[in-house]
């Protein structure tokens, strides 16, 4: 049996960046452009209209003027620009699944009984079983090609983007930040804490929280539940962490490269 050697990098440099379809990284605000030779370029303008040269963009709201050279709508009529090269991150490229297969040895077992050999999962294809060389794989969209599990494949199905492994809340100003399974509570100085637990009640004195299905009594510092009129303790929040400029709601993305 082949050994697969899988290693992961942490791609500092992608913070931020949005994922064209073939793992390509536009900036934040930038819009992914296809070319047919070059893959994916970045258009500095979000949501921007691609010109079909392939090599210049415009603005949302306008359309490409070949014979201007320019954007235009009924008010507006402005260069167009070009793009640029989308970044080529080191993306993991998938693997490709070989057909399941009949035999009589004691090889994996598919549900439609083919068999995949040891150490290969056993994916559903487009139609029929096919043997991903992972113990541990997902199928692509593509049904040829599969990913690791706790990844995802690129919408080519060529590669493969690591999953976000810290989940954390964002709060309302887009900035701070708290654990996953708290909830973002306003402070009296109008910033953000973190209640340590999900869904909670935010107080009016915005010091306290209560659990889902109470309200607070501020005066008493109880949480009372609803219906049983049950007291409870009231919580205190947690500082929020605050996200550094470079960092963005996407966060870091881990690719993965894979040697044969
Ligand atoms: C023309 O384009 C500009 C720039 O995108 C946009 O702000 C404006 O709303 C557009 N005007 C119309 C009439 O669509």
């Amino acid at each position: 049996m082949q050994k697969w050697v899988v290693i992961c990098w942490a791609v500092l440099a992608v913070v931020g960046a949005d994922v064209c379809p073939d793992g390509g990284l536009c900036k934040e605000g930038e819009t992914c452009c296809n070319s047919p030779e070059n893959g994916y370029g970045c258009c500095r303008y979000e949501n921007a209209e691609c010109c079909d040269d392939h090599i210049h963009c415009c603005p949302a709201g306008t359309v490409c003027n070949k014979a201007l050279s320019g954007c235009i709508n009924t008010t507006l009529t402005i260069p167009w620009v070009k793009r640029t090269p989308a970044d080529q991150p080191k993306l993991c490229k998938s693997f490709r699944m070989i057909k399941a297969y009949e035999s009589q040895e004691d090889d994996n077992i598919c549900p439609d009984l083919s068999r995949c050999p040891a150490e290969f999962s056993c994916l559903k294809g487009l139609t029929k079983f096919a043997c991903c060389p992972l113990t541990q794989g997902i199928s692509c969209p593509d049904g040829k090609h599969c990913c690791p599990e706790g990844h995802d494949c690129s919408s080519d199905s060529r590669a493969c983007i690591k999953k976000e492994l810290v989940v954390t809340v964002l709060c309302s100003d887009g900035v701070s930040e708290c654990p996953d399974g708290t909830t973002c509570c306003e402070t009296t100085e109008g910033k953000w804490a973190c209640c340590p637990l999900p869904k909670a009640v935010c107080c009016a004195d915005k010091i306290h929280c209560c659990s889902e299905g109470t309200t607070c009594d501020v005066e008493h510092s109880k949480c009372i539940h609803s219906s049983t009129k049950k007291e409870m303790p009231m919580w205190a929040k947690l500082p929020a962490r605050v996200r550094a400029a470079w960092e963005n709601q996407k966060g870091h993305k881990f690719l993965l490269t894979v040697f044969l």
